[in-house]
C-alpha cells in the first residue's frame, strides 16, 4: 500500500515515518493543501492508495484571531484532500482531536457523542470531520488528545523548558483529557490503515489528569525541583476557551480488536526517559 503522508514535519508525522515502509511524507514546503493544485498534481505523481492526513494548524489559541487561515488549513485543505481520495477511490485517514467535544460531559465521550466544539480549532476540526464523513466512504477518522512527540514543541517540552527559567509554575488543574504519546498515537493507526473497520475512532493513552496532574508528573520523573501551583482556568486566560473535560473512550477501538494503548503515565515515562 502506498501512503501520502501530510504534515510531515510535525510530531505525529515524524512518528509514522518509523512504522511505516511505502511511505511518502510531505513537508508543508512540499505540499501545502491549501493549495488545491498542489495537491492534485502531488497526489497523481504519488498515486497514494490511503493519504494519512496529518497537516494541520493546530495552534489553538491563535486560531482564535487568525480564524480564515485556520479554516483555510483545516476545513479547505482537509476538502481538497477529500475530493482526490474521493475521485479516486482510495482512502483517508483524517487526524481529529478531543476539542470537537464542549467538555460538558463528566464520563468518557464516545464516537458517536454529539459535537460542539468550543474553540474555532475544534470548529474548523469538526467541520473537516464532517465533509469526510458526508463524501469519502473509506475514511478513517482518529480523534486524540494532549499529542507529544520528539519534535515541535509540546506540553512536556515546554514545562521543562519554563522550569529552567522560573521557580514558580502555575498549571490549571481543572482541565481534564488523556495526554498522548504520539509515538503510540502511530502505532495503532498503521494496525487500523490495514484494515477495512473505516469510521471515526478514539484514540489516546489511557487514564485522565488535569494539565497539572501531567505536569507534576513530568517534574518527577525528570526529577525537577521548581514549584508547581495548581490553579484554575479563569485565572489563566487564553484566546481559546477549553473543553473541562475531554477524555476520550477508547472502547470501539477494543471492540474492534485492536491493542489498547498503553497508560498515560507508562507511555509518558518511556517518552521522558528518551530525553534524560
Ligand atoms: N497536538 C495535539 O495536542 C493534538 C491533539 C489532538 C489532535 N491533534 C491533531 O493531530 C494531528 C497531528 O498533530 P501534531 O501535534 O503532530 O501537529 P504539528 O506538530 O503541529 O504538525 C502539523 C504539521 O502540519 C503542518 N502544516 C500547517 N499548515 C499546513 C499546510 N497548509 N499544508 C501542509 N502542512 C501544513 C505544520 O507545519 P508548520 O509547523 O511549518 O506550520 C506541521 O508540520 C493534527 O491534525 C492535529 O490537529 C493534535
Amino acid at each position: 500500500m502506498k501512503i501520502l503522508v501530510t504534515g510531515a514535519g510535525g510530531q505525529l508525522a515524524r512518528e509514522l515515518l518509523c512504522y511505516c515502509e511505502n511511505i511518502y511524507p510531505f513537508k508543508k514546503e512540499e505540499l501545502d493543501i491549501t493549495n488545491r493544485d498542489q495537491c492534485e498534481e502531488v497526489y497523481n505523481r504519488i498515486k497514494p492508495d490511503l493519504i494519512i492526513h496529518c497537516a494541520a494548524y493546530t495552534k489553538v489559541d491563535d486560531a482564535e484571531n487568525k480564524k480564515s487561515e485556520a479554516y483555510r488549513v483545516n476545513y479547505h485543505g482537509t476538502v481538497h484532500l477529500a475530493d482526490l481520495t474521493k475521485q479516486n477511490n482510495s482512502k483517508l485517514c483524517f487526524i481529529s482531536t478531543d476539542y470537537v467535544f464542549d467538555g460538558e460531559k463528566s464520563s468518557p465521550y464516545f464516537e458517536t457523542d454529539y459535537t460542539n466544539p468550543v474553540n474555532f480549532y475544534g470548529v474548523s476540526k469538526r467541520d473537516a470531520e464532517d465533509y469526510i464523513q458526508n463524501n469519502v466512504p473509506n475514511h478513517y477518522i482518529v480523534r486524540t488528545s494532549w499529542l507529544y512527540g520528539k519534535v515541535g514543541n509540546n506540553f512536556v517540552k515546554t514545562m521543562i523548558k519554563l522550569a529552567n527559567i522560573n521557580q514558580t509554575i502555575r498549571v490549571v488543574d481543572d482541565q481534564v483529557g488523556s495526554p498522548t504519546n504520539a509515538n503510540d498515537l502511530a502505532y495503532f493507526i498503521i494496525q487500523l490503515i490495514k484494515t477495512d473497520k473505516y469510521g471515526i475512532y478514539h484514540a489516546t493513552n489511557g487514564g485522565e489528569c488535569s494539565w497539572f496532574d501531567f505536569a507534576k508528573h513530568v517534574f518527577k520523573q525528570m526529577n525537577i525541583h521548581s514549584s508547581l501551583v495548581p490553579i484554575k482556568s479563569i485565572d489563566y486566560q487564553t484566546a481559546a476557551k477549553r473543553p473541562k473535560y475531554s477524555v476520550l473512550d477508547n472502547g470501539k477501538l477494543k471492540a474492534e480488536g485492536f491493542k489498547q494503548l498503553d497508560h498515560w503515565k507508562e507511555a509518558l515515562d518511556r517518552f521522558l526517559s528518551t530525553l534524560k
